[in-house]
């Protein structure tokens, strides 16, 4: 096999064209037209939500929704680092500042039990990341928000129809934000929602979300907004999505089941397990690359497999170490050591439906070759989190 395996390609074999192409002959291409209160309604539904409104990607609906909920300069919001810098960058645009926590070993979300420690008096919210699909622990997360009267914004820009103990991902806080960029397993090329619960909050982000205009009178702004909305072009193209989301779901699940059992069984290669009450919405496969056993590290692993046509993405690079965040963090002795073991040794995999389970295999055999590990003897299996925990 000799092929180019990119990251993601978008799934658009449905009407995807045929919606799009009636938004543009209808002249009905920018934020207002049918598509978009078809899509929001659809998604509310299906994330079980009162509301969700369509933005322009997953970052405006994150900024939108902390600005909705009053996010103001000096006030801290909790956040895990191993992430999309969004997340972060989210609060700092409101002037406020995020506070790093580390993640869960067993999820690689963060840790409920270390936010207690991190709350401030001038802590605000928290967003927990539901990180490559699988939900973090919100019980515990949501349970200390009430405690401490904080509210809680899920970022499931990598979950979308994810469950929590049979709850979906998006109404478990105060609100969610969902990411429709290209490699998304919704995608509307750039897009993004918010979903919640409070009608006066889902009133209040819609008229930020329009630049601030009073809904009763038009060109009238008596609030400072943003312009945070969908097109009708993306709407329509999600609206498609939509009719196949059970589809593209359960083919995404295949490919991820089949990187895992494969992934498993070679030495020095490690998967995450997922947690009794998660159901897993598989966004990007992934492994950790134990560089002792395996043979090789990560980036080198990374580097044999780009020559052979095999894109790979190493997991998030921790934001506490990014040039905007790395100095406060330092300051404030940010220690994540399971956030910085994950991210050195953690290795993301092509993963989109129209990915063949012989590509699957053939980019297994090939990480499976790279390694030299199965030539060791091994002392005995340990698991991701065994490893994990020992850092
Ligand atoms: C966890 C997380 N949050 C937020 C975002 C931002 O979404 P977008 O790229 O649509 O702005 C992403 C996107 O990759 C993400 O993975």
């Amino acid at each position: 096999m000799n092929q180019e395996i990119p990251m993601a390609i978008p799934d658009l074999s449905g009407n995807e064209q045929k919606y799009a192409s009636e938004a543009v002959a209808s002249s009905w291409i920018s934020s207002i037209g049918p598509f978009i209160k078809r899509f929001e309604t659809e998604f509310a539904e299906s994330c079980n939500c009162d509301y969700a409104l369509g933005t322009s990607s997953g970052t405006t609906a994150l900024h939108l929704a902390v600005s909705g909920l009053g996010l103001k300069p000096g006030d801290e919001v909790i956040v895990p680092s191993l992430t999309y810098i969004s997340t972060a960058n989210a609060v700092t645009y409101c002037g406020a500042t995020p506070i790093f926590v580390d993640v869960d070993p067993a999820t690689w979300c963060i840790d409920p039990t270390k936010i207690e420690a991190a709350i401030t008096n001038k802590t605000k919210g928290i967003i927990p990341v539901h990180l490559l699909g699988h939900p973090a622990d919100m019980d515990p997360i949501v349970n200390l928000a009430t405690t401490h009267g904080l509210w809680v914004v899920e970022d499931a820009a990598e979950a979308i129809f994810a469950r929590y103990k049979g709850r979906l991902c998006g109404s478990l806080g105060n609100a969610a934000i969902f990411s429709f960029f290209g490699n998304k397993v919704l995608t509307s090329g750039e897009g993004g929602a918010v979903s919640c619960n409070d009608i006066h909050l889902k009133n209040r982000l819609s008229q930020l979300r329009g630049q601030g205009m009073d809904p009763n009178r038009r060109y009238h702004f008596p609030i400072i907004g943003f312009n945070y909305r969908m097109t009708n072009v993306a709407a329509a193209i999600l609206c498609a999505q939509m009719e196949r989301r059970d589809e593209i779901l359960a083919r995404r699940k295949e490919i991820v089941k089949l990187y895992d059992q494969q992934l498993a069984t070679i030495p020095g290669i490690y998967v995450r397990t997922n947690a009794s009450w998660a159901t897993v919405s598989p966004w990007l496969a992934s492994c950790i690359v134990n560089p002792d056993i395996f043979g090789c590290d990560r980036n080198e692993l990374a580097k044999g497999l780009r020559a052979e046509g095999i894109d790979t993405r190493p997991l998030f690079e921790p934001i506490h170490r990014m040039p905007p965040y790395r100095e406060a963090a330092k300051q404030r002795k940010t220690e994540l050591p399971t956030t910085d073991r994950l991210a050195d040794y953690g290795l993301m995999l092509p993963t989109y439906p129209q990915l063949s389970n012989d590509q699957v295999l053939f980019i297994c055999e090939r990480i499976r070759e790279h390694g030299t590990g199965s030539n060791l003897q091994l002392p005995s299996r340990i698991s991701c989190m065994q490893w994990l925990r020992a850092a």
